[in-house]
């Protein structure tokens, strides 16, 4: 369905956990809510139905980070035989992947986003305050294995910290049929408010100029290859250029709150209507219409924590 802008919302985050393995620098992790306060996989998919009745056709697993829940491939397959969702995608950190991928490819989901700042160990543990690159390499090629695609790499760069990596995470995309994809840090945390630390989707064509405009297929990345390269990598620049003109995106929190943007604190909670399915559906229609324009991330910071929200 349609919100206020006129924009089609078919594209719903579940966020399953705030729990998170890492502490990585960018994302202003806030305390997590209690493990007691997630939902069950049952009401996660009785909610999955009620928004697919609303027009949402693609959803991804998010997090906290996905992994840490035991009843994931539950998450998994309940979602999936939903009739209306087409693509079933989860992000991860990667770190307990090589364990889950088989498992997870079985469930039905068909694709995984990993997220890797940095191939070089002490850069890696420094952002992410983890001892685990080996384990989340690891976690790329069990991905691979088990068949997820596109198995996709998001990386956040900041100035002076893991930028010079770079070159390396590019090298994952000619060496493997995987898209790296750079995202422009957003402001949740007191290092993404500081716009020099930011490192913007022009700057990386700048620096990397072999890089040639592929097929972009209409999301939110715009992808890029070169000579010799298995993969792609992809440009995700929600600050310098904004897409919320054309955001299809919906979230739904680990607790049943709904939350229509990412750049705003505004959450309206689904729990009251659990029992009732028609009330279900016409709650999700109000939040959906009332879904804000877009966010202010040039101007303001967003609300710190995306261990809520998952991205
Ligand atoms: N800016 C941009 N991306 C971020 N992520 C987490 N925090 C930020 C931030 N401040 C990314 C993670 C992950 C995805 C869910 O969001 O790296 O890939």
């Amino acid at each position: 369905m349609k919100d206020d802008f006129g924009r089609e919302i078919s594209y719903l985050r579940v966020s399953v956990t705030q729990r998170c393995n890492l502490n990585c620098v960018y994302c202003g992790k806030t305390d997590c809510a209690k493990k007691e306060t997630e939902l069950s996989p049952e009401t996660f998919y009785v909610i999955a139905k009620a928004f697919a009745a609303c027009g949402i056709k693609k959803i991804r697993i998010t997090g906290g980070e996905p992994l840490v829940r035991g009843d994931i491939c539950e998450i998994v397959r309940l979602l999936r035989s939903l009739p209306e969702i087409g693509t079933l995608s989860l992000t991860t950190n990667g770190v307990y992947l090589a364990q889950y991928a088989a498992r997870l490819k079985e469930a039905g989901l068909d694709s995984v986003n990993i997220s890797l700042d940095s191939t070089d160990e002490g850069v890696y543990r420094h952002l992410t305050g983890a001892d685990a690159l080996r384990r989340v390499l690891e976690g790329v090629d069990a991905a691979r294995a088990a068949g997820l695609s596109p198995v996709r790499i998001n990386a956040v760069l900041m100035r002076g910290v893991n930028d010079d990596g770079a070159g390396a995470l590019i090298d994952l995309a000619r060496r493997l049929p995987i898209d790296v994809r750079f995202i422009e840090l957003m402001p949740f945390s007191a290092e993404g408010e500081d716009p020099l630390l930011r490192i913007t989707g022009e700057e990386i064509l700048r620096r990397f100029p072999f890089l040639e405009p592929a097929e972009s297929g209409g999301g939110t990345a715009e992808y890029y290859t070169a000579e010799g390269f298995a993969g792609r990598v992809g440009l995700i620049s929600p600050v310098t250029r904004k897409f919320c003109g054309d955001c299809s995106r919906i979230r739904l929190l680990s607790d049943g709150r709904v939350k229509p943007c990412l750049g705003y604190d505004t959450t309206y909670d689904l729990k009251p209507y659990l029992g009732d399915e028609e009330r279900l559906r016409e709650e999700i229609g109000k939040i959906i219409r009332k879904k804000p324009a877009g966010h202010s991330f040039d101007t303001q910071s967003g609300p710190r924590g995306l261990n809520r929200t998952g991205g």
